[in-house]
Order: C-alpha cells, then structure tokens, then sequence
C-alpha cells in the first residue's frame, strides 16, 4: 500500500504529518502544522470545522478547565472522560491526547494499558507523553504496540516540582545540549512528532533542523515545523497573566460577562423573555374555565 500526502480536507493523519516534514525539506511553501487543545465537544468539533490539523486534548484541562494549580491531580479517568467529549467532536483533525501525570511513570505494562485505553476506550489516534531520553523505552513500547506517540521536551508541566517553576528551559550550553539529545532520543524511540515548549527560537530551529520528525512549537519561535497554543490562553479564557507567547485572538471572557450580565438586566426589569420568546395555548383552549378542583 503506498501513502499518499493529504490533498485537501480528508483526515489528517499521522503519515499525512510526517510526509509535511519530508515534503518540507524540499518545498517552502509546504504547510505548518496547527494545533490547538480542545477539552470538551463544542469546541473540539469549531476547531476540527475551522481546519485546524490536530487537536490535542492536553493536561493543561487541570488548570484550565477543572481548576486545579498545576497538571499533576488530573486522572486517568477525568483524561478519558474529556478525550470521549473531544472525540465526538473531531472529523478531520488528528485527535492527540496527553496521558496524565503518574499515568505513564511506573510499571511499563501498566503504562502500556494506561495509554490503549485512551484509544480502544476514548478514541485516541495518538498520546503525548513528556519527558526525553527518560522515555525511550516507553515510547518504543507503545510504538510498537501501534500507538503513534508525540514527544514533549523543553518546559514539561507536570516536572514543575523538579524544574523549581514554569521556567525557559535550555538557556546554557549543557540544558541545551540535552534538549537535542532528548529530540533525538524521543525521534530513535519512534515518536512521530515533539512538542518543543519554552525554549529559545535558535535552539527549536536548531532542533527542528536535526530531527526528521515535525516538532510543533510552543513559545519555541517561528521556526518550528509547527505551533501550538492552549485554547483559551489564545480566546482569552484564563484567570492569570498568559506568557509572552500566548498571543490572545480575541476576549470572549469579556463577551461571557457582558452576556450574562446583560441577561440579568433582562431578566430583572422584565424585558426579557418577551411574548415571542413564549410558547402560546392552542385557541381551543383558551377562554377555557379552570376547573374547580373538589375538596
Ligand atoms: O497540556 C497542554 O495543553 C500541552 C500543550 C501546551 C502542548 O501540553
């Protein structure tokens, strides 16, 4: 069977990505790959809709959605339960979900089960795992067992304890010549693409330029093969202060409040809901007596 490239709004898939980064090499007008995270079904099924290449159903749902201070409480269970939403919603986007902290970290079988369950139970086409040469032998297990894994090195959330903060990492010559030497290793194993988070633009091209697989960049620069962003950093749906990078496309915070609180008006001074926003009796029935009800 040969693989042909995507030609225009079939599903994307795996090969479809890797033969960008082939085609890439030799064409500089072939595409950038896109990215965002989608969490719930709406959402996923706007993004899939508006042509987005790849949804990922990532872990910042602890903190963006769910509330949580960092990544690392997310479940196994809470992870399925969103990637089952997202799935109903995505067509023609690949569907890429990240396993949870602790999900991935221990007994490699366990691992294994952790990770077929996102697929055979939620309908994942693919998982992320973070971490570099550390997860060789992970990602070689579940390529093997034909789940295509995406890489992520550089800034990886659920390591917040051990990198002290959400910090640029591979800023000194020994970080950055780990980070290559994690690229490389999460390539060998048989990742199909990296995510390059919060690393320095000369670094990510550097990386980009080493690795045949596409790395997907967040606040990594414009030289990644692609981009990522958290939904609602780029909608402007979060609480905090986003990072630099982040670039916000539009408020809809602001349009939920002033919604919700035009709503509110509505309701109280009664102009809301009016006689057309009112379901009617039929004519037979009115003028109707109420009957009196015997005691
Ligand atoms: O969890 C997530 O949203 C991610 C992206 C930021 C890459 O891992």
């Amino acid at each position: 069977m040969s693989i042909l490239p995507n030609q225009g709004n079939e599903k994307i898939t795996v090969p479809d990505l890797m033969q960008r980064k082939a085609l890439g090499a030799a064409n500089s007008a072939n595409k950038k790959i896109t990215c965002l995270t989608a969490y719930d079904y709406p959402t996923a099924r706007l993004l899939d809709e508006a042509g987005v290449d790849v949804v990922l159903v990532g872990d910042s749902v602890a903190m963006v959605a769910l509330g949580y201070e960092s990544t690392l409480p997310l479940t196994l269970e809470e992870a399925l339960h969103h990637t089952k939403a997202v799935r109903r919603g995505v067509k023609r986007a690949l569907l890429v979900t990240d396993m949870p902290y602790g999900s991935y970290h221990g007994d490699l079988h366990e691992s294994l089960r952790n990770a077929m369950r996102f697929v055979k139970e939620a309908g994942a086409e693919a998982v992320k795992v973070e971490g570099g040469e550390r997860r060789l032998e992970l990602i070689a297990r579940l390529t093997e067992a034909e789940i295509p894994v995406m890489g992520h090195i550089g800034l990886t959330p659920q390591s917040v304890n051990a990198l002290g903060g959400y910090r640029v990492q591979g800023k000194t010559p020994g970080t950055a010549e780990q980070l290559l030497r994690d690229a490389r290793s999460v390539e060998a194993a048989g990742a199909f693409a990296i995510v390059l988070e919060a690393i320095p633009r000369e670094l990510a091209a550097e990386i980009t330029r080493a690795v045949r697989i596409p790395t997907i960049g967040i606040g990594a620069g414009p030289d990644c093969d692609g981009q990522v962003l958290v939904l609602h950093d780029m909608l402007g749906l979060t609480f905090q202060d986003a990072p630099k990078f982040a670039r916000r496309y539009t408020n809809v915070g602001d349009m939920i409040s002033n919604a919700v609180r035009e709503y509110c008006a509505d309701v109280q001074n009664g102009a809301f809901p009016t006689d057309a926003e009112s379901y009617h009796s039929p004519e037979s029935l009115k003028g109707r007596k109420t009957i009196p009800i015997a005691r």
